[in-house]
C-alpha cells in the first residue's frame, strides 16, 4: 500500500517528535556551567574569533593586540547568542499563534510544541552564556526588529512564507555553527558545548520546516508559488544579514572602520562565498518543490546567493569538511 503525502508527512513528524523525547538537552543539567576550565577570563585566547567568522580572518582584526581580539571575540559571540535568542523568542510566539488554528489530530501540534520547548531551552542557554560573558550586548538591531514584524501576517495568511522565514533564521545560524565546529580552531568550551547542543536540536527543526514546505508548496496555487519563488531568496538574504552583521554599537565600541565591516558582510570574496554556501540546502529544497523557475533563479542571483544546490542536506562546504566535531555529543548529566 502506498502512503499518501499526508501520511508520509505525519510519519516523519512522529519520528521527529520521538527524537525530541529521546534526544533532548536541558540547559542546566547538560551544560557544565561551573566547570573551572570554563571560567570567563578576559585574557583567555580561546575567545579569539575563529577563522570561519569573516571578521576572525580579516587583516584588520588580526593586526589588533591580543587583548582586543579577545574582547571583540567575547562581545561578538555574546551578541550572536543574543540575536539568536531574539529570533527564537519571535519564533516561539509565532508558533503559538500558528497552532491556535490547528485542528484535532494535526501531527504538527505535537511536533511544534516539542520544537517550541526546545527553543525555550535554547533561549535559556544563550542568555546564560551572555550573562556569564558579561558584555551588555543589544542583540537584534531596531530595524531588524521591525522587519521581523513581517512574520505576523505570514503566520495567518501565508504559512508557507512563514516556514520559509523560519528557514531563513535557522539555516544561517546552523550553518555558521557547524562551520565553526568543523573548522578545528580552538574555541571556548562553553561556546563549543552550546553550539553542539544547538546544532543537534536544530537538525530536527530544519527537517520539520523542509517537510512542511515539501508537503504544502506543491499543492499551493500558481500565485503563491510564484510569490514564494521570488520571496525565498529575498528572505534568506535579508535574514542572513540580520543575523550575521554586527550592530553599530559593536563598531563604535571597538573602533572598527566602516570599510572593514562593509567588506566583511558581504563584500569580500570570502563573505560572498560564505553567504552562498549557507543556502545550498535551501536551493536544493527550492528545486525539489518547484520554486526554481527562471524568475526565481534570477532572484537568487540578484540576491547574491545563487550557486549549486547541496547533494544532501547538511553537506559540508568543500573547504570546511576537515573535522566533524559535533558528531560527538557527550552528556554531562
Ligand atoms: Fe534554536
Ligand atoms: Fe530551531
Amino acid at each position: 500500500m502506498t502512503l499518501t503525502d499526508e501520511q508520509v508527512y505525519a510519519e516523519r513528524l512522529q519520528t521527529l517528535s520521538e527524537g525530541s523525547v529521546h534526544i533532548s538537552f536541558d540547559p542546566y543539567k547538560d551544560i557544565d556551567w561551573d566547570n573551572p576550565d570554563w571560567a570567563v577570563d578576559p585574557t583567555d585566547t580561546r575567545w579569539i574569533l575563529p577563522k570561519v567568522d569573516p571578521l576572525g580572518s580579516h587583516a584588520w582584526y588580526l593586526s589588533q593586540p591580543v587583548e582586543k581580539q579577545i574582547a571583540i571575540g567575547m562581545w561578538r559571540q555574546a551578541n550572536v547568542a543574543r540575536v539568536g535568542l531574539h529570533f527564537e523568542q519571535l519564533l516561539i510566539r509565532a508558533f503559538m499563534q500558528y497552532m491556535v488554528r490547528l485542528e484535532n489530530n494535526d501531527p504538527a501540534f505535537r511536533y511544534i510544541t516539542h520544537e517550541a520547548a526546545e527553543e525555550c531551552n535554547h533561549t535559556l542557554m544563550f542568555q546564560e552564556m551572555v550573562n556569564r560573558i558579561g558584555a551588555d550586548v543589544p542583540g537584534m538591531d531596531p530595524i531588524s526588529r521591525k522587519l521581523t514584524l513581517a512574520i505576523w501576517p505570514a503566520v495567518s495568511f501565508f504559512p508557507e512564507l512563514f516556514f520559509v522565514m523560519i528557514l531563513g533564521g535557522e539555516e544561517p545560524i546552523d550553518h555558521l555553527q557547524k562551520e565553526i565546529l568543523r573548522g578545528g580552531d580552538t574555541i571556548h568550551p562553553m561556546l563549543t558545548r552550546i553550539m553542539q547542543i544547538h546544532v543537534a536540536e536544530e537538525a530536527r527543526h530544519i527537517s520539520f520546516a523542509h517537510e512542511y514546505l515539501k508537503l504544502n508548496v506543491p499543492k499551493a496555487n500558481f500565485a503563491k508559488k510564484a510569490a514564494l519563488s521570488v520571496a525565498t531568496p529575498i528572505v534568506m538574504r535579508l535574514m542572513a544579514e540580520m543575523l550575521a552583521a554586527p550592530p553599530a554599537q559593536f563598531r563604535r565600541e571597538f573602533d572598527i572602520p566602516d570599510s572593514v565591516i562593509e567588506e566583511l558582510y558581504w563584500n569580500s570574496n570570502q563573505g560572498k562565498d560564505t553567504l552562498r554556501r549557507i543556502f545550498a540546502d535551501v536551493r536544493a529544497l527550492s528545486e525539489n518543490i518547484g520554486l526554481m523557475n527562471p524568475v526565481g533563479r534570477l532572484a537568487w542571483r540578484l540576491c547574491g546567493i545563487d550557486g549549486r544546490a547541496s547533494r544532501y542536506r547538511g553537506e559540508p562546504g568543500r573547504m570546511l569538511a576537515k573535522r566533524d566535531a559535533f558528531t560527538e555529543l557527550p552528556r554531562t548529566a
